[in-house]
């Protein structure tokens, strides 16, 4: 075998050969990618064609501010508008409106009722001619001036039509409307429920105009009297009491009994003036905002100071609350964006949709048991790693931006209006978070199918749960913030959690003609893009070594599926175990040593020497190599190799045969790294297995006994990949692949550029050789390439018969087949009745011939070789021939194959016996 001139393949050799396998098997990956591609595009065309639709309705007239004709000029504004128009003209300066009280409806005044035993409430009978007085309740420390206060709260003067606002500023107006959520147009003058005129005594009733542009009209108003009764009560826990049973739950005939306001004039005197005042906030139009209630709070708080001041300083001091009037407001657009609103739940799938794809990738070459076998031919865990992490990093940040791109083009308002840096900044610490995240997950899967199911399951759960539940608990206000932080902790929340943000930011810049996120927004109290990044990118510092610890120390060496669990547990069981073992250990080499046979004792004293005089000839040393596997749940533990001793010279072909279960897989896997002896130690070139196998993987070959290989990459391709791994370049590469697929018979009809799973069995096993080879390693496994003994007989240079741990014998074929062989094999077939002279003439040519297969005609003798001339024998049959007719019959040396049967069978009976 020549020794290799190029050397151990460097970092970025290695890093370029995983790039560009990973690039071309995801190409090759057809369907996930075109989901990739897909999904996000037919998402955002939806919500593009959704938005066409809500803007076209928006844009039309009816949620246009209203224009006319005005000599030959087109004007728009309030005047010209429905009241659908109204919201979208400008209005420089809107309508003064008379304040109103809030007064309950005729049928749910308070009256004297069961619950209600004041005897100075009216009586019930009022509400049978819908006269009942509104009632206002009144306490304090003084009674005099709080009786003084009541008696003053409901005062009139002559209403002057002529100039409405101010006589109406004199007087208490109230309505049962519910406030609007604005007050450009008071819903009191549009309801159509009548407004009451509130004197001590019903005199008066009046009606009257108010001169509104709305609609282009004048709303002309009826006023009706409702009497205004003040009483006093002695304390505020009375009035309390009062109000709360008007609830409807509050009182026994679960009857509304409502009051209009009540004032507690607490300390007041006539220096002071203190009060404290009731007021019903429930009060409130359905769609609309409770704060807007406070509107109709100003008179009550007016009429109770007028109450004071004309106590002190005589009837003709009034403070005047003449109107109320809302701010100026420019024109604006009816705007909804639909992107804004269903952002976070959409755009949470489209990007959550990565992990599974990441998550796959990883299990996949974790359940084909592919990274192992890419770790044996030389590809370090760091580049593994660097290019993984950063190959899934590059198409994450790919994904994202064509994504964010294409939202921006088909014009998605939370892409446009929103600071393209914090987007980037969000995307990216998640996407990152995301990849870490499956790195950390991956081990737990051994089943591709199962990680694939899995992944999208989180995918579509975490996008339901987010628009469904978790909305609900930020939009809540009152809902714990802390609780918030903590679901964030699960990065698919801290995904939804910005989106959301982003998707507020960009629908009311979009609704108030603004701009979406700035950097300085992230300061805004109810903001939590901050503590969502800053919750993301711990995370991702925390998970990533956690990741990487869990895939050195549990899976990464052994390829074998172990939990993080079973890793805790054996360090605990490790000092228990020790003590144990070393008993087992004695007991163990007596037993063997007396049994080794002369060429195993000659072949352990070989080793012995090679070990004290360093040849350099020697590729392979194992040194009374040993392994027990700790016996688990109860059961005792396993010697699999009980000491192996062996040297494979250079250029040597060793051949190991072995009964099924004999420990061959176990010497293999110390062999190959995949598990440490328990004790001895072996050497491949100079480099020690238990401390230096890495050194030993850049030139080593391994051909598994499963085809370790990727579906969708071609022949060509596997061993373009491998040879990198094994530092070739250029020329040398493409010369070495060439001639490789030409040896293992794939080169002809384009075989080698068909996709390694639709090979054969045959073809596949083939494959792996060729693998095992490519880039001359010193030293190459191969785990059962062929099942055929006489391939072994052929191939073998020496043989070593390995059972139950240990070897039985060893040697060159033909000195096997001597020394365990030493017979021929007679076969004879005649018809049935001549079976016994057959026997006679084979008794006859030795006394020692043994009958070992027997049926109707058809004999087998074995017959040892020093006992007979192969002469003899022919003259014996031919004899035999002129008596009666021979159908058939033979004589063959013995073959490797029944050595290995003799040698195991004897091995296994002697272990019976001992
Ligand atoms: C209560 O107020 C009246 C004025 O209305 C005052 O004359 C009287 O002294 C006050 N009583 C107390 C106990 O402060
Ligand atoms: C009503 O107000 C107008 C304008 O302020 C005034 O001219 C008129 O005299 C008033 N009428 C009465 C009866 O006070
Ligand atoms: C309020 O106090 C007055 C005098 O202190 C008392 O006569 C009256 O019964 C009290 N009213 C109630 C409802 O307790
Ligand atoms: C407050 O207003 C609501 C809505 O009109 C009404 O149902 C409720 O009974 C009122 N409460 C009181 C104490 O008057
Ligand atoms: C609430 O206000 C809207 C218009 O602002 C009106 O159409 C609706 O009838 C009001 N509802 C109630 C319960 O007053």
């Amino acid at each position: 075998m020549t020794i290799p001139s190029h050397g151990r393949a460097n970092f970025s050799t290695q890093a370029n050969a995983l790039l560009r396998k990973n690039l071309i098997f995801q190409r090759r990956n057809k369907r996930s990618n075109c989901c990739l591609v897909i999904f996000p595009v037919l998402l955002c065309i939806l919500l593009s064609v959704l938005q066409r639709v809500i803007d076209n309705e928006l844009s039309k007239e009816k949620f246009k501010c209203g224009c006319a004709q005005v000599i030959g000029k087109t004007e728009c504004g309030i005047q010209y508008s429905t009241l659908d128009q109204a919201s979208s003209c400008p209005i420089p300066n809107p309508q003064k409106w008379p304040a109103l009280l809030q007064v309950p409806d005729p049928q749910s005044r308070a009256v004297r009722t069961n619950g209600f035993t004041f005897p100075d409430l009216p009586s019930k009978s009022c509400r049978l001619t819908g006269t009942c007085p509104v009632t206002v309740l009144v306490t304090g420390n003084n009674r005099t001036l709080g009786q003084g206060l009541a008696s003053n709260l409901f005062s009139t003067s002559p209403v002057n039509t002529s100039n409405l606002l101010l006589s109406l500023a004199n007087n208490v107006l109230g309505s049962a409307s519910k406030p609007g959520t604005q007050n450009f147009l008071d819903p009191a003058y549009t309801s159509g429920l009548p407004l009451y005129f509130v004197q001590p005594l019903c005199l008066s009733s009046l009606s009257f105009s108010l001169p509104v542009d709305i609609v282009s009209s004048t709303l002309q108003q009826d006023v009706e009297c409702a009497q205004g009764l003040s009483l006093w009560r002695n304390s505020s826990s009375d009035i309390n009491h009062e109000l709360y049973k008007g609830y409807r739950k509050g009182n026994p005939e679960r009857k509304i009994n409502e009051f209009v306001t009540a004032y507690d004039i607490l300390n007041s005197d006539m220096n002071n003036f203190n009060v404290n005042i009731w007021y019903n906030t429930t009060y409130k139009n359905d769609t609309g905002f409770s704060r807007i209630a406070l509107l109709r709070v100003l008179r009550s708080i007016n009429m109770v100071s007028n109450a004071y001041l004309q106590r002190l300083f005589g009837a003709s001091t009034k403070i005047l609350l003449e109107f109320v009037k809302e701010m100026p407001k420019p024109g604006t657009r009816l705007r909804i964006d639909i992107s804004s609103l269903l952002s976070a739940q959409f755009f949470t799938y489209v990007i959550i949709a990565l992990f599974p794809v990441v998550l796959t990738a990883l299990v996949y070459e974790k359940q084909q048991r592919l990274r192992i076998m890419m770790k044996m031919h030389g590809l370090g865990d760091g580049p593994y790693w660097t290019i993984s992490y950063a190959y899934f990093l590059v198409l994450s940040v790919i994904y994202m931006t064509c994504f964010v791109i294409f939202g921006s083009v088909i014009g998605l308002k939370i892409f446009t209006t929103n600071d393209y840096s914090i987007q980037f900044v969000f995307y990216f610490i998640y996407i990152n978070l995301q990849i870490s995240m499956a790195f950390l997950v991956a081990p737990l899967f051994s089943n591709v199918l199962t990680a694939r199911a899995v992944g999208y399951l989180l995918t579509f759960g975490t996008g339901l749960l987010g628009g469904f539940l978790f909305q609900n608990f930020i939009q809540d206000t009152s809902f714990p913030r802390g609780w918030i932080i903590v679901m964030e902790l699960y990065p698919g929340f801290s995904l939804f959690r910005g989106l959301y943000e982003l998707g507020q930011y960009s629908f009311l810049g979009d609704y108030m003609g603004t701009h979406g996120m700035r950097w300085e927004n992230l300061g805004d109290s109810m903001n939590g893009m901050k503590e969502v990044m800053i919750i993301m990118f711990i995370e991702w510092l925390v998970v990533l070594p956690i990741a990487f610890y869990i895939d050195q120390v549990v899976s990464s060496g052994s390829g074998v599926k172990r939990t993080p669990l079973i890793f805790f547990r054996s360090l605990l069981r490790k000092s228990k175990s020790v003590s144990q073992k070393h008993s087992l250990q004695k007991q163990g080499s007596k037993v063997f040593v007396e049994m080794e046979k002369a060429d195993v004792v000659q072949e352990r004293e070989r080793v012995e020497q090679l070990l004290s005089e360093q040849s350099s000839s020697i590729s392979i040393i194992c040194n009374n190599l040993r392994k027990i596997y700790s016996g688990r749940d109860g059961n005792p533990p396993k010697l699999a190799v009980k000491g192996m001793s062996l040297a494979v010279r250079r250029g040597e072909c060793f051949g190991m045969l072995g009964p099924n279960g004999a420990g061959k897989t176990s010497f293999i896997s110390m062999m190959i790294g995949l598990t440490k002896p328990t004790s001895g130690a072996a050497y491949v070139e100079g480099s020690d297995i238990r401390y230096q196998m890495n050194e030993i993987y850049t030139s080593m070959g391994v051909c598994p006994q499963h085809d370790l290989l990727w579906e969708t990459l071609t022949g060509r391709e596997h061993l373009i990949f491998y040879g990198r791994l094994k530092n070739l370049k250029g020329s040398a590469l493409m010369q070495a692949v060439e001639e490789s697929l030409k040896s293992v018979n794939l080169y002809h009809g384009g075989v080698g550029d068909k996709f390694a799973g639709k090979y054969s069995g045959g073809m596949k096993r083939r494959l792996s050789v060729a693998i095992s080879l490519i880039g001359d390693p010193k030293v190459v496994y191969m785990d059962e390439p062929t099942h055929s003994m006489e391939e072994a007989e052929v191939l073998c240079d020496r043989i070593g018969i390995f059972v139950d741990g240990s070897l039985q014998c060893i040697g060159g074929p033909k000195q096997l087949k001597g020394r365990y062989g030493g017979s021929f094999v007679f076969t004879m077939t005649t018809s049935a009745e001549h079976d016994a002279e057959v026997e006679t003439m084979v008794r006859g040519l030795s006394q020692n011939a043994q009958k070992i297969y027997h049926i109707s005609g058809t004999q087998k003798f074995e017959i040892p070789k020093h006992e007979i001339q192969i002469s003899d024998v022919f003259k014996a049959v031919e004899n035999l021939k002129k008596r009666f007719t021979v159908q058939a019959w033979g004589l063959a040396d013995t073959t490797l194959e029944d050595v290995f049967i003799k040698v195991a069978l004897g091995a296994q009976s002697s272990d019976i016996l001992s």
